[in-house]
């Protein structure tokens, strides 16, 4: 290499650990032996609605820039869609389209925090909340929630808030766990995000995959929260359309403001073809994404009843495609126990550990996979756990 300066990356960007759950995938690569229950996207294609409607706008020659903020007819329905959750947003000046949730995430840590700041992340939780807040110069504060069931309480955040805190992550139903936060505890956290007058940036990509009675709630959607909140969302997940990279936030409009200008420079928009597939998802896609969620949640209920018969302790999951059973009693760490399963067993988990420290000793496994796999992996899991154990 000619370039011998020492210097010539951002210190910062340096300092951040690629994901671990990239390493896990990059095992599985060009492995037909290996079951994977490791990567957290949908089995299925995106709807055909909505990928015909895609060929249509490309047929078309629609394949130019749109708006910064998106084409008003998505952000009209967008504005529409979230109703059904009791939020209220101006479809003109506070829906934002980004390029998924990820980039919306960015956006919204860096509209909001000063050097110094602290945000509180409440883990195990998505991989990507804290490298981004890292790049923002904040203090981060990990709450533990794994002794509440893996989800935070109102009470444990207040004990951390410091006059410095300027926000709080939440993702409801969560990666990696599955876990919903209960509605009379969310109601209790925006009382507490209300008196400090903190930020609640709300990670609700997985809204619409919950399962049996569960119903989503979003937090700002309590009687003063729009404020405060910052509703970050996207078709990712309940429309499959993971690789289209496109989701939404909306705050208020003042915040919205200062998002623009963000993703005006950064991004400038979301893909146009994207825009249009997932304006007729919201118009025309609900059925599709019913048949997928009722699949998933039969996946869930096999693997939640395998993970018990196994004697793994493992909570029922309420929503999104994860389960997060405790394999502490294997004797292994969450990345011992997940690199003997590919190694020995030809199966790919996530290590808890890779979701924060509070995800040590429980493994993450994603059932948007095929039923006969599911079915072949836990077999292979159960084999392992009674080597271990016996
Ligand atoms: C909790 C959570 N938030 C955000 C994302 C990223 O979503 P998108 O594809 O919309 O960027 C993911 C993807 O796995 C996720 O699990």
């Amino acid at each position: 290499m000619s370039n011998s300066r020492t210097d010539r990356f951002s210190e910062k960007i340096v300092k951040i650990a690629p994901s671990g759950i990239r390493k896990f995938f990059d095992l599985v690569i060009g492995r037909d032996d290996i079951i994977s229950l490791g990567v957290g996207e949908p089995d299925f294609p995106t709807p055909w609605v909505m990928r015909e409607e895609a060929y249509y706008h490309l047929e078309q020659g629609h394949t130019s820039y749109t708006s910064n903020w998106g084409i008003q007819e998505l952000r009209d329905e967008i504005a529409k869609y979230l109703t059904r959750y009791d939020l209220h947003y101006n479809s003109q000046d506070e829906v934002l389209v980004t390029i998924g949730v990820s980039e919306g995430i960015d956006a919204a840590l860096r509209a909001i925090l000063n050097p110094g700041d602290e945000i509180i992340i409440c883990e195990p939780c998505y991989v990507s909340y804290q490298p981004l807040a890292d790049l923002c110069d904040t203090k981060l504060i990990h709450l533990d929630t794994s002794k509440t069931g893996f989800y935070p309480t109102a009470e444990a955040i207040e004990k951390v808030i410091t006059p410095k805190t300027k926000a709080l992550m939440l993702c409801s139903p969560s990666n990696p766990t599955g876990r919903m936060i209960p509605v009379a505890e969310l109601e209790k956290i925006a009382k507490v995000v209300k008196k400090h007058e903190i930020w609640v940036l709300t990670d609700e990509v997985y809204c619409e995959l919950v399962y049996e009675d569960h119903k989503h709630t979003s937090i700002a959607s309590f009687p003063g929260m729009k404020d405060y909140s910052i509703v970050l969302n996207g078709f990712s997940k309940a429309f499959a359309m993971t690789g289209w990279r496109i989701g939404f936030m909306t705050g208020p409009a003042d915040l919205m403001d200062q998002v623009h200008k963000l993703h005006q420079y950064s991004a400038i928009c979301a893909p146009i073809m994207s825009q249009y597939a997932a304006l007729e998802g919201l118009k025309n896609g609900w059925k599709e994404v019913e048949r997928m969620r009722v699949s998933y949640q039969q996946r869930r209920n096999l693997m939640y009843k395998a993970f018990i018969n196994m004697g793994l302790p493992t909570i029922e999951p309420e929503g999104a495609f994860y389960i997060f059973p405790d394999i502490r009693k294997t004797g292994l760490t969450s990345e011992e126990f997940a690199t003997e399963l590919i190694e020995k067993y030809q199966v790919a988990v996530v290590p808890g550990s890779v979701f924060g420290q509070a995800g040590e000793g429980f493994i993450r496994c994603c059932y948007a996979t095929d039923i006969i796999k599911i079915k072949e992996a836990l077999n292979r899991m159960a084999k392992m756990v009674s080597e271990l154990t016996k």
